[in-house]
């Protein structure tokens, strides 16, 4: 049977490591594919700048788009990223009866639903594992191996640029950002690391893994997003001492209201295996009502980890080229026609457990005004604890954990207790799951 010609697109460390992993391991590849893939063209901007991949026998070009157009190519490998030319290429491969590989999260979150109707129509296929969680087959799982199941929720671990600031801060005492230099250094920050610290990135991620958990559409302009550059030492120091560690998580859940899809930095007990997955690593643990708890770790970015995913789905693309389109696996794992509309809830309706840090004055009755308001709006305390002050007659660092609260009355009652005159900072809140 003749060879599958690919044309890829972007050659930096996705790209490239694409390249390598096709290369290095092409006789397996094709043993397990049934056909050779050839990688017949690759497209870059800068030609000359140094790769890390040999383009020996590649025919190499600057313009994408003649990759697009060329009738030889059957699968095209978008490892560009970004929303902009992107998307144009993306589309227009598809148009032109290509199937198409991308580790673009951003790309398929945002404008994934338009894409895959567009694939439906013509036939084809878009396949994005690489776009979750870097190598770690997480879509895979959960659209085929977790088929029989309802799932829950699901959490995760999803950004090893976070995950490694996080880790370093507990580990090390590092400063927050000393060690975002460090990960932008070492390549695993986004081109924008605000992506990473803010949980834009993770979001992304979030957004695909629960429209493939519970069936409903891409929904990302939906998703709670809140990052971990305002998570201080402190409050490290005080979650270690508590029993929990601080992780940047990604949480979908099916809650009867509706589902909840929220990034925030969250207290998990120390105990939890996901709590001690450190540095760059990425981990997601996903419940199902039928298999329980599942968890899956690994490289959640890197050039030969993330090509990893990027050959799978390739491999996946040729298995599937003469099978009839209507009997693929679906793109969102449930049928097109079978998603359904279950709302996503504002942030305001979630129900979570928190630690709070007040920094008070040390008077009379300071202690009394604050449960007063904790109280009043329905929050029960699970544990208090006062620290002494850095500094002789300075602050009190007050350290709360409460137990299980609507959203919306812990907004009530921070405000209540920022407007106390005793005290001066704002509240610092960060929430708490137990993932039992
Ligand atoms: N910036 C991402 C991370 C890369 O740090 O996880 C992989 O998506």
């Amino acid at each position: 049977m003749h060879s599958v010609k690919i044309g890829i697109l972007g050659l930096g460390t996705v790209g490239g490591g694409t390249v390598n992993v096709l290369t290095r391991n092409a006789k397996e590849i094709s043993r397990r594919a049934g056909r050779d893939i050839e990688i017949a063209w690759a497209a870059d901007r800068d030609l000359d700048s140094p790769k890390i991949c040999k383009t020996d026998g590649i025919s190499l070009t600057d313009d994408a788009m003649a990759i697009i157009n060329n009738p030889e190519i059957e699968i095209v490998v978008e490892l560009i990223g970004g929303t902009g030319i992107a998307r144009e290429l993306v589309m227009k491969a598809i148009e032109n009866g290509k199937h198409v590989v991308t580790a673009n999260k951003a790309l398929i979150a945002l404008h994934g639903n338009e894409l895959f109707a567009k694939a439906q129509e013509k036939g084809v296929t878009i396949s994005f594992e690489a776009a979750v969680a870097g190598g770690i087959p997480i879509i895979k799982a959960m659209r085929e191996g977790l088929a029989g199941n309802r799932i829950e929720w699901l959490a995760g671990i999803i950004n090893g640029t976070g995950n490694f600031i996080l880790t370093e801060m507990r580990d090390k005492g590092r400063d927050f950002a000393e060690v975002l230099t460090e990960a932008q250094a070492l390549g695993y920050a986004e081109a924008d690391p605000t992506f990473d610290v803010e949980g834009i990135d993770a979001a992304h991620k979030l957004t695909i893994m629960a429209s493939i958990a519970f069936g409903i559409p891409l929904q990302f302009n939906k998703a709670y997003t809140e990052g971990i550059s305002k998570i201080s030492q402190e409050d490290v120091k005080n979650a270690g001492e508590l029993g929990y560690r601080i992780k940047h998580l990604g949480i979908a859940k099916k809650t009867p209201q509706g589902i909840e899809l929220r990034v925030h930095p969250t207290l998990i007990p120390h105990r939890r295996l996901i709590a001690n997955v450190d540095g760059v690593m990425n981990a997601i643990l996903v419940h199902g009502d039928a298999v329980g708890s599942t968890l899956y770790y690994g490289a959640g970015a890197g050039s030969d980890a993330t090509a990893s995913a990027v050959v799978a789905d390739i491999v996946d693309v040729v298995r599937a080229l003469t099978s009839d389109p209507e009997n693929r696996v679906p793109h969102l794992a449930f049928k097109p026609d079978s998603l359904d509309n279950t709302p996503i809830m504002p942030m305001s309706q979630v129900v979570t457990s928190y630690y709070l840090r007040i920094a008070t004055e040390d008077k009379l009755g300071v202690l009394a005004d604050i449960t007063r308001i904790l109280s009043v709006n329905g929050i029960s305390i699970e544990a208090i604890v006062q620290k002494e002050p850095e500094q002789q007659g300075g602050m009190v660092p007050l350290i709360m954990l409460t137990h299980e609260v609507l959203e919306k009355n812990m907004d009530a009652a921070i405000m209540q207790i920022e407007a106390l005159s005793t005290v001066k900072d704002s509240v610092m809140r960060i929430r708490m799951e137990s993932l039992g």
